[in-house]
């Protein structure tokens, strides 16, 4: 299924603000979200219209608004969690769910602790949300959850991912389309994206 690889400029100019290690929590929460929120204009440009009829001061319009298809977000926390308000600006009626995991800092395998999914996310698209896609573990996981409920499709929205976890999330859930800020060169031997960003929710959350 198809990776997009975000070529806009405004979104590579925040990244580069985003990865430098000077950039304090504060800015570090606002870039989040403001990538999130330019990433979610690509992530939804296939969104189906239909017809409506307006009537303006003046006369009737024929104008588009967004088909039945209703969306959800899926931020995996905790680091997802800093992009829902971006994506929320876009799409304010959307639903949000929440997924929670961890990695274990020796396995790099996910710990799953908490799920929580919207009610009626079978007549929903899913977008899930998570800076990063490492070794794509947490990802995985998390959409192998949320299938178990037959939502109507799922995309995954990263803001940074290492070739590994994009390869990786491909194949273990090739239906998913992925779309991604920036794919950078590879993993360190302690499944960080090098060059990255460092922890991204430790960067969001001033953790440490
Ligand atoms: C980070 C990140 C992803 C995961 C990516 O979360 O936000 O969820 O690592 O790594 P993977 O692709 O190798 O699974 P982390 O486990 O640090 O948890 P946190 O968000 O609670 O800090
Ligand atoms: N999780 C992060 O927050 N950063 C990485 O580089 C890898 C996993």
């Amino acid at each position: 299924m198809a990776v997009h690889e975000m070529d806009h400029p405004l979104i590579q100019h925040k990244l580069s603000v985003l990865r430098d290690e000077r950039t304090t929590s504060k800015q570090f929460r606002e870039l989040v979200s403001e990538i999130a929120m330019l990433m979610c204009f690509e992530a939804t440009r296939d969104l189906p219209l239909m017809d409506r009829d307006v009537k303006t001061p003046v006369a009737m319009a024929h104008t588009k608004v967004i088909a039945g298809k209703k969306l959800a977000f899926v931020p995996i926390l905790r680091a997802g969690l800093g992009m829902v308000d971006g994506v929320l600006t876009l799409v304010p009626n959307a639903r949000v769910g929440h997924i929670g995991l961890y990695r274990d800092p020796e396995t790099l395998k996910p710990v799953e602790y908490y799920c929580k999914l919207p009610a009626d996310i079978q007549e929903r698209e899913v977008i899930v949300l998570d800076p990063m896609l490492a070794t794509g573990g947490s990802a995985i996981d998390a959409i192998s959850q949320i299938k178990q409920r037959h939502p109507k499709e799922i995309k995954f929205m990263g803001l940074i991912g290492a070739p590994e976890g994009v390869k990786a999330l491909s194949e273990a859930h090739p239906d998913v389309e992925i779309y991604i800020g920036a794919i950078d060169d590879k993993l360190n031997d302690h499944g960080y994206i090098v060059p990255g960003l460092g922890d991204a929710g430790d960067r969001i959350f001033g953790t440490k």
